[in-house]
Order: C-alpha cells, then structure tokens, then sequence
C-alpha cells in the first residue's frame, strides 16, 4: 500500500448524507472513515448515564478526565466504546441526538474532541473524515474539503424514511422542527460553526443520492490531481496527513 498520507474532509448540516458519503468515499479510496459527530455522541451519553449536568461544561470535563473513550476502525465503520463497552448503536439514540448540542456548543469541551480526532487521524496514512468544522478548524490543510447542502425539508424526509424502515413512528413535522434547531445551533455557536471551508466544492444533494454524490467527488478528485501533475494517479505527492494543499 502507498505510504502516501492525506485526509479528505466533508462538512454539512444534518440530515445532508455526510455520513453516508464520507463511508462510501472511504471505501472507494481504501481510507478509514472519521465520523466526528460520534465523538460528541460518545461524551452525551457518558454524561446522560452518569447523571452529569450536560450545560456544565466543568463537570463534563472532569467526566472525561475519568472517562475511557476509544475510537475504532473497523471493516468500514468506526467503533465507539465507552469504558470498554461498545455504544456504536447506543450514541444514536433519540435521547443522545436531542442533547448533543450542549457538548457541541462548550468552547472547552470542543478542543478536547478536536485533539481526539486529530489523534485518531494521524494513526492512519488515508482518512475520509465528515462533521461541521472539519476544514476550518480540525485539518484546515487537509487534501480535498467537500461541503454537502441539501434543502432542509429533503433532509427531513430522509430521517423519516431512515427512521421509518427501521420500525420507528415519527412525525415529518417534527423531523423537520429538529432539523432546523440543529441547523440553528450548528450555525451560530461561537467555536467550529458550520461554514465552508475556504477552498471547498459545495455539492448540493437534494435531488442527487449518494452513490451519485461520490461519484462526483472522485471525479473532482481525480480532475484536480491531474490538473495539479499530469499523468500523476490520485493520490498526489504529500507531505503528511494535514500538509497538503487545500482544494482551491
Ligand atoms: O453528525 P451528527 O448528527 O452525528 O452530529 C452530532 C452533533 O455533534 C451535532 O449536534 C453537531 C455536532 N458536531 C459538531 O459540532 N462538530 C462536528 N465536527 C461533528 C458534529
């Protein structure tokens, strides 16, 4: 394998398809997946079992002092577990999506999992990595940024579709109410707000699948590797994991 080493970064708003595409893209280009929002998923539901107050970001810090977080990777996915119990399943509980903003939202508790992620990614050559401020703040130097949009009724309706093949009841309505407080919060908070990052392709996916928007990636990809060195196969000559030009 090439010892080439490269981080692709995916940022967008929920419900967009991140995860999905980030997993695909890193299949396709034999990375390892980073799912960041795990990360913030992993620290509410230490805190929601341990009965910590979600809006102290003092006591949440303590609680991650003495806290065992591992992350993984493992046949495609990442792994979560928590003081050695896995919770890849149990972070996407309603409950844990409803009060992740709060961690997301602390200013401290943020550089915290930034460093988190920094580490895993450096433990790889090749890393597909998807959240919110993935190419401004956590790897601004990063190969390739993506930045995926979609209206937020469509994302809406993914939910309910997704939430609806795995038997659960739900109101679009609803969905669509969340949706938008998360876009709120993701937007406004003072640290790693939602943003493109400078240098990143914004793909609309509103009428557009997944498979459709990593082909268009990989496309973007290789255009701009063979327009930066001809004759040069993706990935191109680097310098380390965070080295790289950005996408300009
Ligand atoms: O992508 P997700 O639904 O798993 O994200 C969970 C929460 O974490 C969501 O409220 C946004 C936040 N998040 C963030 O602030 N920064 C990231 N890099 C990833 C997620």
């Amino acid at each position: 394998m090439s010892q080439e080493r490269w981080i692709i970064t995916i940022d967008g708003p929920a419900g967009v398809g991140k995860s999905t595409v980030a997993r695909m893209l890193a299949q396709r280009l034999d990375a390892v997946f980073l799912d960041t929002g795990a990360t913030y998923r992993a620290v509410t539901l230490a805190a929601l079992q341990k009965g910590i107050d979600l809006l102290d970001p003092q006591a949440v810090g303590r609680l991650m002092d003495n806290t065992d977080l591992q992350f993984s990777h493992a046949n495609g996915i990442m792994a979560v577990i928590v003081d050695g119990i896995d919770v890849t399943a149990a972070i996407r509980d309603p409950a844990v999506t409803e009060q992740v903003r709060h961690i997301a939202s602390a200013p401290p508790l943020r550089a915290r999992l930034v460093q988190l992620q920094r580490a895993f990614a450096a433990r790889f050559d090749r890393v597909v990595t998807e959240g919110r401020d993935q190419g401004t703040v956590v790897f601004p130097d990063a190969r390739f940024k993506f930045f995926l949009k979609a209206d937020a009724a469509e994302r809406a309706r993914r939910r309910y579709d997704e939430l609806k093949a795995a038997g659960k009841e739900v109101d679009l309505q609803v969905l669509l109410e969340q949706i938008k407080r998360r876009d709120e919060s993701d937007v406004n908070r003072s640290v790693g707000p939602l943003r493109p990052a400078a240098g990143a392709v914004t793909i609309d996916t509103t009428d557009i699948d997944a498979a459709a928007v990593v082909d268009k990636m990989l496309a973007l990809i290789k255009t701009a590797s063979l327009k930066r060195a001809p004759n040069t196969p993706f990935p191109l000559r680097g310098t380390g994991p965070c080295q790289g030009e950005s996408n300009k």
